[in-house]
């Protein structure tokens, strides 16, 4: 992580969907005089950037619910009132299909147009089957109409609804019908590549995480875990246990969570927006996981209730200055390591031979100024498998 690979002085060549050659002008021209000219005026190219953590399938913002956290209500305390999660909730249930998609599909474009060109994406505002299998389709479709490469996660086990949290044996009964009804729909349908679940004290215990991700792991999807994000529970070692792709959030990860992480394949990937617009001073110690060898990646966490931004570049910023991450540790986080935890770093997130054509371009001249301009919205063009997401003119596509 501590070397981005930066270069100078190059161009790039990409044929249908793929990058070919990576090297000096002058050679790349002689040897496709016929190519269509882009010209990045010295400008920073950088790969697509790849954004492994979102939950863009939603219907209403939750504007209502800043305000209560700076008067001193908490997260969960807000959710155990009926409001969080459970409010996104009521909300999904009562939109259709077609009305989610015209929801979504703008989001995307504006995480598009910070220079994402691939976007993981959530369901879990649903939490019955119908409603969690509405919503992966819409992601399905978001797939095929996007340029962007959208890679999709089952989170059925993103909260226990309200319905069952009433019944007395409601916990275990919700977890049955996640494992013997919701999942089997999702696999048979191949609606979903990973399964999540947020665990976390409160909402899915270690035990049921573990239930619920080795029957989805049986099913044949990849794991992702929302883990130790508010207080430590052990959610990393579980996470690195069953071979998880990633682990996810990590702000409140133990020692041993580092130790455990660290000399796993288990990606560890920070959202340091959602703790910021949470008003948590705490930020996930990125520092020591990665001096203890942890592979890190960098994602926004979009979502309506901790973290509403479609910008890419300023969670960067916050990798930087809030997680003391070097540039070339934040611009590796976010490109290679966020493929990694989709499993796809062998195609995605680094401008070589063979990789995706999937690009994008920044008014800067220096790749420090990617964090350094904080909120700003830099990016001039993105490309994903060589076709335009999003240019200059401000058109997203
Ligand atoms: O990643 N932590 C759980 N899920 C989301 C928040 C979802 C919500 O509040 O709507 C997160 O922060
Ligand atoms: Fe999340």
């Amino acid at each position: 992580m501590q070397d981005a690979g930066v270069v100078t002085g190059v161009a790039v060549a990409v044929e249908g969907d793929r990058i070919i050659a990576v090297g000096p002008q002058p050679t790349l021209e002689r040897e496709h005089p016929d190519s269509t000219r882009v010209d990045c005026h010295n400008r920073v190219l950088t790969p697509g950037l790849v954004d492994s953590h979102t939950h863009a399938i939603f219907g209403k913002a939750r504007f209502e619910e800043q305000e209560l956290r700076a008067s001193g209500l908490d997260y969960m305390e807000i959710a155990r009132r009926g409001g969080g999660i459970h409010s996104s909730v009521r909300d999904l249930r009562g939109r259709g299909e077609d009305e989610l998609l015209d929801l979504a599909a703008p989001r995307l474009a504006r995480l598009a147009a910070s220079g994402v060109t691939t976007v993981e994406v959530k369901s879990g505002y649903g939490l019955t089957p119908e409603d969690e299998l509405k919503s992966l389709r819409v992601i399905r479709r978001l797939g095929e109409r996007l340029p962007m490469r959208l890679v999709p996660t089952w989170l059925g086990a993103h909260e226990i609804p309200m319905e069952f949290r009433e019944l007395p044996d409601g916990r275990s009964e919700y977890v049955r019908l996640l494992v013997s009804t919701m999942l089997p729909g999702v696999a048979s349908g191949m609606l979903a590549r990973f399964a999540d679940v947020f665990c976390e004290p409160g909402v899915f215990t270690i035990e049921e995480a573990r239930t619920i991700l080795t029957a989805a792991q049986s099913a044949g999807l990849g794991l992702k875990l929302h883990a130790d994000e508010l207080r430590p529970s052990g959610g990393a070692e579980l996470a690195a246990e069953l071979g998880a792709t990633s682990a996810d959030h990590l702000a409140a990860i133990s020692e041993s969570g580092i130790r455990v992480l660290a000399a796993s394949n288990t990606v560890a990937t920070l959202l340091p927006g959602t703790m910021l617009f949470l008003g948590k001073e705490k930020q996930a110690p990125a520092r020591a996981l990665i001096d203890a060898g942890a592979a890190v990646a960098l994602a926004t966490d979009f979502n309506p209730g901790t973290s509403p931004t479609t910008n890419f570049p300023l969670v960067m910023t916050l990798g930087v200055s809030q997680l003391r991450m070097s540039v070339a540790e934040a611009v590796v986080a976010s490109t290679v390591n966020g493929a990694a935890a989709l499993s796809l770093a062998d195609r995605v997130g680094q401008i070589a031979p063979g990789y995706s054509a999937d690009l994008a371009l920044f008014d800067a001249s220096d790749v420090r100024e990617l964090p350094y301009w904080y909120g700003d919205r830099r990016c001039i063009a993105t490309w994903a498998r060589g076709r335009a997401c999003h240019n200059s003119n401000g058109e997203t596509l």
